[in-house]
């Protein structure tokens, strides 16, 4: 198979022989100097001196990428929370809470949520196709090489299909991968007639298998909330889709706690907002296999706090961090900036941060061929012209990577956009 050593690089990251939960400090983090990717088809080969390789590889038939200049190697970032797949704006909605309306305030007045589904059901697939083509190349740009995305704004049968078939299809579209989540207990359609109760349940015997037959998603997700769903709604939904197979994945504690313990209680494999959550539910995360997701994007949308990382690590649970982007709560999209700036308001070491984006985002979604550089993992890879690796999360996101590969393949040349 055709080979390629990329290389060399000042510092390598690989993000290797780290633990799943709990802190970790910068000086754990393994550093290859002066090293230099083997990639063999999709996968990385081997990572060692570029030296060496360069003088290995000359006798096969190895594509040489040699770089100039100082250059530093992370993983394909992993955005483990999105819901890039809508129609309109809500700009309107950000002006109103500026002026101090509250999130649940919009939403009870017919904004929110609500707005996005009534402009999602007036977009046509391959119109939603076209927004998620656009927003995911921006985040391949910011060197996001996986994204998922969550259904969730069309909230009838025909509307979650129309979404996840535009999901589906806009996979095969782009250099990233995107992986689905049906969202459809994002909150109880006003339309529906008959109760919450009957909604779920039609969901879960009507979509939920058409789901694994067109292997459309194989994630479940529903908001627990205030004006969304309760815990008791949700447990006879969640214990389909677990029969069914479906991971599960909640949002959880955003305004008002909850979430988690719904989410530990069905094993879940992420709890994602936490904003609200106090020592109690810190502990439970922690003690638990669920993956806290923190999501900074939905603090700065909404001007309120952000996720208490730092406990989640210090009490020993596993955080990821993932955009959040969607057009209500977290319209920026900025997935490393926003990673950044949660470690500055939440004292979190540089590991910590690129272990939220890496290696513990891609346990969150259950890859086991990501979000490390090492051998026999998917050889993506996220290239910044600098020689220090501390440069990447100092320049809050502004410093871009110069290069991104995917798959073995270089998809992003910054030089050439
Ligand atoms: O993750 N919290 C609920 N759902 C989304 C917001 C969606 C929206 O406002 O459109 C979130 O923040
Ligand atoms: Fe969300």
């Amino acid at each position: 198979m055709h080979m390629k050593l990329i290389g060399p690089f000042k510092q390598i990251i690989p993000m290797t022989n780290l633990s799943l939960k709990g802190a970790i400090m910068d000086n754990q983090l393994e550093i290859i100097q002066d090293g230099g990717v083997l990639i063999e088809g999709n996968k990385i080969q081997a990572i060692d001196k570029f030296a060496n390789m360069l003088a290995h590889e000359k006798s096969n038939a190895t594509e040489v990428q040699q770089l100039s200049g100082d250059h530093i190697c992370l993983p394909g970032f992993i955005d483990a929370h999105t819901h890039i797949c809508f129609g309109g704006s809500r700009a309107n909605d950000y002006a109103m809470r500026n002026s101090g309306k509250t999130y649940l305030e919009i939403s009870k007045a017919g904004g929110g949520i609500w707005d996005t589904v009534t402009q999602t059901r007036k977009a046509t697939r391959p119109e939603l196709i076209k927004g998620i083509v656009k927003r995911a190349k921006r985040h391949l740009t910011n060197g996001v090489t996986t994204i998922e995305v969550k259904s969730g704004y069309g909230l009838s049968l025909e509307e979650e299909l129309k979404m996840l078939y535009a999901i589906q299809e806009a996979n095969t579209l782009i250099a990233l991968d995107l992986i689905p989540t049906c969202l459809a207990a994002h909150m109880f359609p006003k339309d529906y007639k008959g109760s919450p109760a009957e909604y779920l349940e039609e969901i879960a015997s009507k979509l939920f298998p058409r789901l694994i037959k067109e292997k459309l998603a194989l994630r479940v997700d529903a908001f627990i909330e205030e004006g969304a769903f309760t815990p008791e709604l949700i447990e006879p939904y969640f214990n389909k889709a677990s029969e069914l197979g479906f991971d599960i994945t909640v949002h959880a504690d955003q305004f008002s706690t909850g979430g988690s313990k719904v989410a530990v209680q069905h094993n879940a494999i992420s709890a994602d907002h936490l904003e609200a959550s106090t020592d109690t539910e810190i502990a439970l995360l922690a003690q638990s296999n669920v993956i806290a997701m923190a999501l900074p994007g939905a603090s700065i949308g909404l001007g309120c706090d952000f996720t208490p990382a730092r406990k989640i690590l210090d009490a020993g649970g596993a955080l990821a961090i993932a955009s959040d982007h969607n057009p209500g709560s977290a319209p920026m999209g900025y997935l490393l900036t926003q990673a950044a700036i949660l470690g500055t308001f939440q004292k979190l070491s540089n590991a910590e941060v690129l272990a939220g984006i890496t290696f513990r985002a891609a346990a969150a979604l259950k890859l086991k061929d990501r979000g490390q550089l090492n051998e026999g993992f998917l050889a993506d890879l996220n290239i910044f012209h600098t020689n220090d690796y501390k440069e990447v999360l100092y320049n809050q996101g502004n410093f871009k990577p110069c290069m991104v590969w995917k798959n073995g393949e270089l998809v992003y040349n910054k030089h050439k956009h």
